[in-house]
């Protein structure tokens, strides 16, 4: 079952809404800030506009502002110019409690309170806003089940978990009361590349069916291109370098900074973002043609490294019931690169 399917029915049986929250838009205008005693500014005259619904993540250097960005979102650090507004409203309208109410903030580590079980964590808002304890409860169940985490975690203490489950118990509880905007700073930093593949996987999926707006904050240039739809390039100062999308990124960087950030292979990269079921196949061609098969859930990436195995010059796409479904051949793949 999918997570949406889980959330929506358990949220009716809850007797809350089976809709969760849609995104958010935030708009970022001309926000400067420099921290007292420091010369340089940690953010220039940043604007930005994340649409809702937007996975945008922030990527720069270390030190290049991106925190302060961030916290400056939720008012965790004041802005010293400029004006962040939210669906169209200054953050400086609200209180700083109604502002955060909208806001999940998920940090390394997950940022949990250490003498608390899991279910204390998860539950901190809801109590906060005077749920019944069967309603935090039901709530606590279904965030575990969202997160991928087992119920049997519920009374464990924090330092009783892994890194991964940690980090999923953080979701879970900066999903809590259900916000439209979720702020993630450097969440998977600290665990090794497996969950952490498995958990960025699993953040893309339930950005797909809860359609949150996400600001995502990484240093790692790989993760940024895997999870947005667009990616901001902050450079020292908290200066924008580019803001676009990964596949306009990588095609045509802004500047000499951008390039160099971003690395090598980028034709290769722009492919690997790309799945065959994604792209328009040449027909199908007859299975007598003997060509080697790629399933269409492959990327074009994966598909051209195939043919280079094979040395052949086209492959037969199959779906996922092994029928064939198109063809693709080594130049439609450059193609898609023009
Ligand atoms: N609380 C603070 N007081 C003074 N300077 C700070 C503070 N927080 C961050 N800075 C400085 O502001 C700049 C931007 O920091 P930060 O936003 O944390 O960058 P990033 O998250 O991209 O690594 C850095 O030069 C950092 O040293
Ligand atoms: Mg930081």
């Amino acid at each position: 079952m999918t997570a949406l399917a889980v959330f929506s029915r358990s949220s009716r049986r809850s007797g809350r809404s089976s809709k969760s929250a849609r995104g958010a838009e935030i708009r970022l205008e001309h926000v400067s800030k420099r921290y007292s005693g420091s010369k340089a500014a940690a953010v220039s005259d940043l604007s930005l506009t994340i649409e809702a619904g937007e996975f945008c993540v922030l990527v720069g250097p270390s030190g290049c502002g991106k925190t302060t960005t961030l916290r400056m979102i939720n008012r965790l650090t004041a802005l010293d110019s400029g004006e962040i507004m939210i669906d169209g409203r200054s953050t400086l309208m609200t209180t700083v409690t109604e502002l955060r109410r909208g806001i999940g903030y998920v940090i390394q580590e997950g940022g949990l309170f250490p003498h608390m079980t899991v279910a204390g964590n998860i539950g901190t808002v809801p109590r906060l806003l005077g749920w019944s304890r069967g309603d935090v409860k039901k709530r606590v169940a279904e965030l575990l089940e969202l997160a991928g985490l087992d119920l049997s975690l519920a009374e464990r203490y924090p330092a009783e978990l892994s890194g991964g489950q940690r980090q999923r118990v953080g979701l879970a509880r900066a999903l809590a009361a259900d916000p439209p905007l979720l702020l993630m700073d450097e969440p998977f930093n600290a665990l090794d590349p497996v969950v952490r593949e498995r958990l960025q996987d699993e953040l893309l999926r339930l950005h797909r069916e809860l359609a949150k707006t996400i600001v995502f904050v990484t240093h790692d240039v790989d993760e940024a291109i895997k999870l947005g739809n667009r990616i901001a390039i902050l450079r020292q100062g908290g200066v924008l370098a580019q803001y676009d999308t990964p596949d306009s990124i990588l095609a045509r960087p802004a500047n000499e900074f951008v390039r160099e950030f971003v690395g090598e292979n980028r034709a290769l990269r722009r492919l690997a973002l790309r799945r065959l079921d994604q792209i328009d196949l040449a027909p199908a061609v007859k299975a007598a043609a003997g060509l080697p098969t790629v399933s269409s859930s492959a990327t074009v990436r994966e598909a051209v490294s195939l043919m280079i195995e094979t040395e052949t010059k086209a492959l037969s796409v199959v779906d996922e019931n092994g029928e064939a479904c198109g063809s693709i051949r080594f130049d439609d793949a450059a193609r898609l690169l023009r």
